[in-house]
C-alpha cells in the first residue's frame, strides 16, 4: 500500500473545496439498482469504495462511466441478484445493496460481512427488518439468501438508529405494497439524500431526518438527476488541519447546518467560523482550548467518524481532554500511533483521556482505518520533523487526493508507492 511523506510545522493557508459524501453517495450507488433507468449523479468523489460500488454495480450488469464527477449509472440491464464474496469484502458497506437488489428483482444473495477494522459490524437489525418486510432469510456457509415473494410494508421500530438499517429499510420498502413505517429512525443528513434521490426516480418517501420515516410502495420508477450532498466529515478533517496548524482556512461547498456538533466543540477549543452560504472561513485558535467531555452519538450529536481528526488537534490543547466513544468500540486504533508521535493518551474502554503536550514528533506510523489514518494525517502536518503514515489506502476509500488538497492549502505531503 501507499504511504503520505509529510514534513509538519506549516501553517495551512487558503481555499479547498470539500466534494461530495461518500456515506450519502455509497447508499444511492446501490440504489442505483432499483429504478431500471438511467441515473446521473454529480459531485461523486473518486473514492475507493465509490470504485468498489461501481465493481458490483457492474457485476450486476449495470453500464457505469464517469464524467469529470459525475458518474452516469444505466440499471437497466441489470440482472444478476447475486454479489460475489469477493466484492462484498472490498467494501463491508455493500450490504447496502440488498435492499436495492431485493426490490428490484424479489431475491438477493450475498456473502456475511464479518468483522472490520472498527470491530464487529453486526447486520441484525437490517434482517429484523427484512423479516417485517416479507422476506425470508436463509444463511449457510457465509452466504444470505433474501427472498421477497411476499413484500409488503410493516411498522419497524429500530433497536438502535442505526444508519445502514434505515437505509437498506427505506430501499427494500419502497416497491412493497402498502406504507411502511420506520420509528426510532436515524436522523443523519445521509438519509436525506438518499430520500431525496429516491424521490427524484418515482418513490414516495416523507419524514427523513426525523424519527420517523414513512415510505408508501410504488410500482414505477423513472429516470433521475441528482447532486450528493457534501462531505461534513472532509470538512471536519480540513478544519482539523486548520486548527492544529493554526493557518486560516477556507472551506466551500459546506453545509454547516450538518456540522453543527463539531462546530460547537472547536468553538470551545477556541476556533472562530464566519459562515456565508456554502462557505465558511476558520479562524483557528491561538492556543488550542481543551474539552472536558466528548461523547460521539448518532446524528445530530457528535459524530463517530469526527472523534480521531478532532483527537489529532486536543493532543496539542492546553490541558486535559476526554473522549467517550458510544458507536464503534474498536475506534482507537489510531491512539497507539499518536502515542508514537509523542500525544499522551489513555484508553479505558469506550473513554481516551488525551492529555495535551507541547509539540508532537515526527514518526513512522499505521493507519489502521481510515478516519484514525486521516487523524495521523493531522497530527502530522503539525508533528516536529517527518511523519510517515503507511497504508494510507484506509485514507483513499473516504477522502479523494488529500494530499493534492493538503498541499495547495501549503502543507508539505507527498505520496510514496
Ligand atoms: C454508517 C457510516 C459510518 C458511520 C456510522 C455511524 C456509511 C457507509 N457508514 O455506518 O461511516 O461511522 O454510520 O454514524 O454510511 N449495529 C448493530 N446491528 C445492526 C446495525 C448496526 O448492532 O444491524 C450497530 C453497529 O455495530 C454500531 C452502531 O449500530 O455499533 C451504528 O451502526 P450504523 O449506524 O449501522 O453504522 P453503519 O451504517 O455501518
Amino acid at each position: 500500500m501507499a504511504r503520505f511523506l509529510i514534513d509538519g510545522g506549516y501553517p495551512l493557508e487558503g481555499e479547498v473545496r470539500v466534494h461530495g459524501a461518500k456515506n450519502a453517495v455509497l447508499p444511492i450507488l446501490a440504489a442505483t439498482v432499483l429504478n431500471g433507468g438511467r441515473n446521473v449523479i454529480h459531485d461523486c468523489p473518486d473514492l475507493k469504495d465509490v470504485q468498489s460500488s461501481i465493481a458490483i454495480l457492474e457485476f450486476l450488469g449495470c453500464n457505469v462511466h464517469r464524467e469529470g464527477s459525475t458518474l452516469f449509472v444505466d440499471s437497466s440491464r441489470a440482472i444478476n441478484e447475486e454479489i460475489p464474496e469477493q466484492l462484498m469484502r472490498e467494501m463491508r458497506s455493500s450490504v447496502i445493496f440488498l435492499g436495492a437488489i431485493i426490490s428490484r428483482f424479489g431475491k438477493a444473495v450475498t456473502s456475511t460481512p464479518g468483522g472490520c477494522e472498527l470491530g464487529p459490524r453486526p447486520i441484525d437489525l437490517h434482517l429484523k427488518a427484512f423479516r417485517q418486510l416479507g422476506i425470508e432469510i436463509a444463511e449457510s456457509h457465509g452466504y444470505i439468501t433474501c427472498t421477497a415473494d411476499n413484500l409488503h410494508a410493516a411498522s419497524i421500530h429500530l433497536d438502535f438508529p442505526s444508519v445502514g438499517a434505515t437505509e437498506n429499510i427505506m430501499l427494500a420498502a419502497s416497491r412493497a405494497k402498502g406504507t411502511t413505517v420506520i420509528t426510532n429512525a436515524a436522523k443523519e443528513p445521509e438519509i436525506v439524500d438518499l430520500q431525496n434521490y429516491l424521490n427524484g426516480t418515482g418513490a414516495k418517501i416523507i419524514g427523513a431526518g426525523t424519527s420517523e420515516i414513512q415510505i408508501e410502495g410504488v410500482g414505477e420508477f423513472h429516470d433521475v438527476e441528482h447532486t450528493v450532498i457534501p462531505d461534513r466529515i472532509v470538512a471536519t478533517t480540513y478544519l482539523a488541519c486548520s486548527a492544529i496548524t493554526g493557518g486560516m482556512v477556507q472551506l466551500t461547498n459546506v453545509e454547516s447546518s450538518h456540522i453543527e456538533a463539531v462546530l460547537s466543540i472547536m468553538r470551545e477549543c477556541g476556533s472562530k467560523f464566519y459562515i456565508n452560504g456554502s462557505t465558511l472561513i476558520h479562524i483557528p485558535p491561538k492556543k488550542i482550548l481543551p474539552i472536558d467531555c466528548i461523547r460521539t452519538q448518532p446524528y445530530p450529536g457528535f459524530p463517530t467518524d469526527a472523534q480521531s481528526p478532532l483527537m489529532a488537534v486536543l493532543t496539542l490543547a492546553r490541558g486535559t481532554s476526554i473522549f467517550v466513544e458510544n458507536i464503534f468500540e474498536s475506534r482507537f486504533k489510531h491512539v497507539v500511533e499518536l502515542a508514537r508521535m509523542g500525544a499522551d493518551i489513555t484508553v479505558d474502554g469506550r473513554m481516551a483521556v488525551i492529555r495535551g503536550v507541547e509539540r508532537l514528533s515526527g514518526a513512522k506510523v499505521n493507519a489502521m482505518d481510515l478516519r484514525g489514518g486521516a487523524a495521523l494525517v493531522v497530527a502530522g502536518l503539525a508533528a516536529e520533523g517527518r511523519t510517515e503514515v503507511d497504508d494510507v489506502g484506509h485514507v483513499d476509500r473516504g477522502y479523494e487526493r488529500l494530499e493534492n488538497h493538503l498541499t495547495k492549502l501549503g502543507a508539505k505531503i507527498k505520496r510514496e508507492q
